[in-house]
Order: structure tokens, then sequence, then C-alpha cells
């Protein structure tokens, strides 16, 4: 369990965090979505003790960072994984870390083994590790002292179709067996196939949070026809929010709703569904539009 509670962090004048507060819970893997800047990795090196907050609080299983007696058996970090000392090689990054955590020696292997690191491999120097070399080699850190909990900034950067298939799995199995996985990114895609829950950030506001289900269910209503103005009038005189996107129409409100307005509107439709299929794409654009700075205006 992590627990996130009114979490700030100012820079000057600047609020790169600012009233954060979520849990991501046991069982579950939850999504911290948000554009470039949003203050995800922020927040993340606050809640492992790499950056002090302003206020608020963000505790592991019940106790801040700096109180675990034994950081590494409690909780799995991934944050920058090109941070790791470059010039010893990936076996040997493994290996202290193994021994700090006072933990057998063949977990080593064992966890090489699980991300698929080749002997070859872990006996290179990690300044010639390729970036998804880097990321296999920071999950094996992260997973090493067996943890309940998982914190993952964007750890399917740089990894490849199989290689985020392959996480996507591993990070499941964690969950399914009572694990709690926190995992950042600012690609929808990689979350929206793993998460249960999602946390997303704008500008270091959360702009949303909820069951993926829930925030799938708030998109509301996707509708196509060749007569635009005359649905939206109709949409309008209904007293229905709707947004026009490129070739669609997104409706806050349920289709029949929406095919209802249109039959009384005398409009015919193309298309009537639920936004869901849609995706969470328009929904992250459309909820962190107005905190993003820069392109999204457009
Ligand atoms: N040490 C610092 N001093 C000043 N500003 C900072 C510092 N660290 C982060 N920021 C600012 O805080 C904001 C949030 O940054 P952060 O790295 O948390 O974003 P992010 O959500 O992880 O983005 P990305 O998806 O690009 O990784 C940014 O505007 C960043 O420039
Ligand atoms: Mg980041």
């Amino acid at each position: 369990m992590i627990k996130v509670e009114s979490l700030s962090k100012k820079y000057g004048g600047f609020a790169a965090v600012d009233d954060v507060s979520f849990t991501a819970r046991p069982g579950r893997v939850t999504g911290f979505l948000g554009p470039n800047g949003a203050g995800k990795t922020t927040t993340m090196r606050i809640m492992v003790g790499l950056t002090p907050a302003s206020s608020g609080s963000a505790t592991v299983s019940g106790r801040r960072f700096a109180d675990l007696p034994n950081p590494g058996l409690e909780v799995g970090v991934l944050l920058d994984a090109s941070a790791q000392h470059a010039g010893r090689t990936g076996r040997e990054i493994l290996t202290v870390a193994q021994r700090t955590m006072g933990l057998p020696a063949g977990r080593v292997d064992e966890m090489l083994d699980l991300v698929s690191l080749t002997p070859t491999e872990s006996g290179r120097r990690v300044r010639n590790y390729s970036l998804g070399m880097r990321q296999r080699l920071g999950i094996a850190a992260a997973l090493l002292g067996e943890p309940e909990v998982l914190i993952l900034d964007e750890p399917a950067n740089g990894l490849d179709p199989a290689g985020i298939r392959w996480m996507r799995d591993l990070l499941r199995g964690y969950a399914d067996r009572g694990g709690t996985v926190l995992l950042s990114s600012h690609l929808l895609h990689e979350i929206e196939v793993i998460a249960d829950d999602l946390v997303v950030i704008g500008n270091g506001r959360i702009v949303a949070q909820g069951t993926k289900s829930e925030l799938l269910a708030a998109a509301g209503t996707l509708v196509r026809t060749r007569d635009v103005p005359a649905l939206t009038r109709g949409l309008v005189a209904a007293g229905l929010e709707y947004s026009e996107m490129t070739d669609a129409i997104r409706v806050d409100a349920d289709p029949d709703v929406v095919g209802q307005v249109a039959l009384a509107t005398g409009v015919a439709l193309t298309e009537l569904r639920s936004a869901e299929g849609a995706g969470l794409e328009e929904m992250f654009l459309e909820l962190t539009a107005d905190t993003q700075r820069e392109g999204a205006a457009a």
C-alpha cells in the first residue's frame, strides 16, 4: 500500500507537485499518468526520499521511506534506469544490492534469468548497455528483495514490443500475488492495458483518479453524423455537454440518451457507441488539455 497525502513540492514560486493525494492498493496496478513535466517523477522521488516534500506526506506500508529499516525488502524502486553506476557490470550492481540487503547469492542469477539478461550481457559494463537492457537490469534490482511494493517510473521506456509485453505480464503476475504496483507513464496505451486504477496528473495537480472502468465509463458517447450542425443544435437544446473531435462528437451522456436526441432532432447517425472503445487517449487529452503548456491548445 502506498499512501500520498496532500503532497506539494515547490521550486521557488513554481509548484511542481501541488496538493497531490492518492492511494495505490495491494493486488492492483496503479497507473500514474501525465504529460511531460506533469510532476510524476518528482512525486515518485519524494515517495522514496530522494527529494524532500514542501508539505504533505507519502508512506509505503504505513511508514515513511526514510523510516524503513531495509527499504529494498519492502519497496522496489526503478526511477532513472540510467542512474546505475556505469563502470560496473550488471551482475556487480545486483551483487552489491544483494549483499546490502542480506539476501542469498543465488538471488542474483534468479533475477538475471527473470529479466532475460544473458551471462555475457550481465558481464558487460552498464555504460555499454542499451536503454532496454538498463530497464531490465533496473527491474531486476527492484525485484531483488521480493518487496511488496513496486514504484516504477516509466519502466517501459526503451523496451521493444516483446519487452513491453514481458513487463506487463510480470507486473500483472506480481499484483495478482498481492503486490502493490505504481507505475508512471506519459503514454496511455502502455497504461491502458495494464492498470487497474489510474491517477492522472497535469501541471502538478491530480485531474482525475479512479478505477480504469470508472474512468472509461465517464468518457461518455461517441457519435458521428453527416449533419454535425443539426446534431449539435439538438444536443444544446437537450442541455448536453459535448466536444467536437476531428471526425466525431463526444457527448457527456449515455448512448441511448444521445440516440433519443438524434431521433428528436431528425438527424441520421452514421455511428453511435460508448466512447470507451475510443480508449483513454481522448479522455487523457481532454483532461490534460487545459493543464498542458504547449501544443495542446491547437
Ligand atoms: N530540481 C528542480 N528544480 C526546478 N524545477 C524542477 C526540478 N525538478 C523538477 N522540476 C520541474 O518540475 C516539473 C515536473 O517535473 P517532473 O520531472 O516531475 O515531470 P514528469 O511528470 O516526470 O515528466 P516526464 O514525463 O517528462 O518525465 C517540471 O516542470 C520540471 O521542470
Ligand atoms: Mg518523469
